[in-house]
């Protein structure tokens, strides 16, 4: 079997190592292997076997695009595929609560599909929520016991796979409707939100250029501009870079994300600068119009974005700027996360 993953704060890598665990001690080789860094050459499909597995995490009701990307690279073959997207899993008071997959695993089984495979199932899995740019890291005895209760998840997905049964849990059906129901936020992220999330980050002003960020970031979405860390868009806001940073130096802004919003309202507005090239676009009929404005309108937020954060990055070298986008960035003060053990290395 092999398992590819991609992960942010290592949630990903547990499933993928958990499960490799469970299929190695029934005697089935397993290999696990990180998506980042790897070209089409080097996807070899394995014959004896035929069982492919794709771990990632949930990002915005949707999938990173780094992994939707690797997936369409990945050669037609006709074996079996299974998916397992990590969602927010959190605890409040005594009850468990499972994220939302939106369309994280709708796309892929459609693309796989498509390229031939059998589809053996999916596991919605919630370890724990790594949102910190939105609330703070769980507590470590929470998190704990959300990874203990994962565990009984994945044995009985192996138990299924390794027997040639389809894997489709209760929870997977009974909230299908919400997923088909958050969709359209899903594609919003994926065309919209994820690029301008990336664009939030700002290294504070404790931040001694180790690096380490840029080292780390799976998607090598980090220039170092003159010893500071400058955020590209490839960013797939996976959270790796703010929770290793050896400085805690990294938050994603909230005056700057409140920024991009009003941006977003402001261009497409009828109110705007843009509200004649909108009224004249209108013209064009309501479905011609509405690609045409929606192309429109994704180049030019982009191009205004850019400048934006620009400027943020040029005025955060000057240190009493940087201390204001600091401290009115609520993820300053709060609990980092890691998945236990996890560093931003793969053993
Ligand atoms: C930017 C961002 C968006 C997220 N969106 C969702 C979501 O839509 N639904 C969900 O259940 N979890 C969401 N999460 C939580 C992660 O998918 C979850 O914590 C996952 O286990 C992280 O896996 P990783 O450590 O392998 O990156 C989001 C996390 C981040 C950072
Ligand atoms: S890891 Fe932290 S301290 Fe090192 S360059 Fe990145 S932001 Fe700065
Ligand atoms: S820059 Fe940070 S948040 Fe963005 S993809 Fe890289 S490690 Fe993840």
């Amino acid at each position: 079997m092999d398992l590819y993953f991609l992960t942010g704060t290592g949630n990903s890598y547990w499933s993928s190592i958990t499960l490799r665990d469970l299929a190695e001690s029934d005697g089935v080789t397993t290999n696990v292997i990180p998506v980042d860094g790897l070209k089409r050459g080097d996807i070899t499909l394995n014959k004896s076997d035929d069982l492919y597995g794709f771990l990632y995490p949930t990002h915005g009701f949707s999938l990173p695009w780094y992994m939707l990307k690797f997936m369409l690279k990945f050669p037609a073959g006709r074996g079996r595929v299974f998916f397992i997207n990590n969602r927010a899993g959190m605890k409040l008071s005594r009850l468990y609560t499972p994220g939302i997959s939106g369309i994280a695993v709708l796309v892929p089984m459609l693309i796989f599909l498509i390229k031939g495979y059998k589809i053996a199932g999916t596991m919605p899995l919630d370890t724990p929520s790594n949102w910190i740019s939105i609330h703070p890291g769980l507590r470590p005895k929470i998190v704990n016991s959300i990874f203990d209760r994962r565990v009984s998840d994945l044995r009985n997905l192996w138990n299924r796979l390794a027997h040639h049964k389809r894997i489709y849990p209760a929870k997977f059906w009974i909230l299908l409707p919400v997923d088909i129901l958050v969709s359209p936020v899903s594609f919003g992220y994926m065309l919209y939100g994820r690029f301008l999330l990336g664009r939030t980050y700002i290294a504070d002003y404790k931040c001694d250029g180790c690096g380490l960020c840029a080292i780390y970031c799976p998607v090598s979405a980090i220039r170092m501009v003159n010893k500071r860390p400058y955020w590209t868009y490839r960013c797939e806001s996976c959270m790796r870079c703010s929770n290793i940073c050896p400085k805690s130096s990294i938050n994603s802004s909230v005056p700057l994300a409140i920024t991009y919003s009003w941006l977003l309202f402001w261009i497409i507005g009828y109110q705007g600068p843009f509200a004649e090239i909108w009224r004249w676009i209108d013209q064009t009929g309501p479905l011609p119009s509405f690609f045409i404005k929606y192309a429109v309108w994704w180049i030019i937020t982009f191009i205004f974005a850019w400048v934006v954060y620009q400027v943020v990055f040029l005025l955060s070298r000057i240190k009493i700027f940087n201390i204001l986008f600091s401290y009115t960035t609520p993820m300053k003060f709060w609990r980092h996360y890691l998945a236990p053990g996890f560093r931003g290395k793969y053993k």
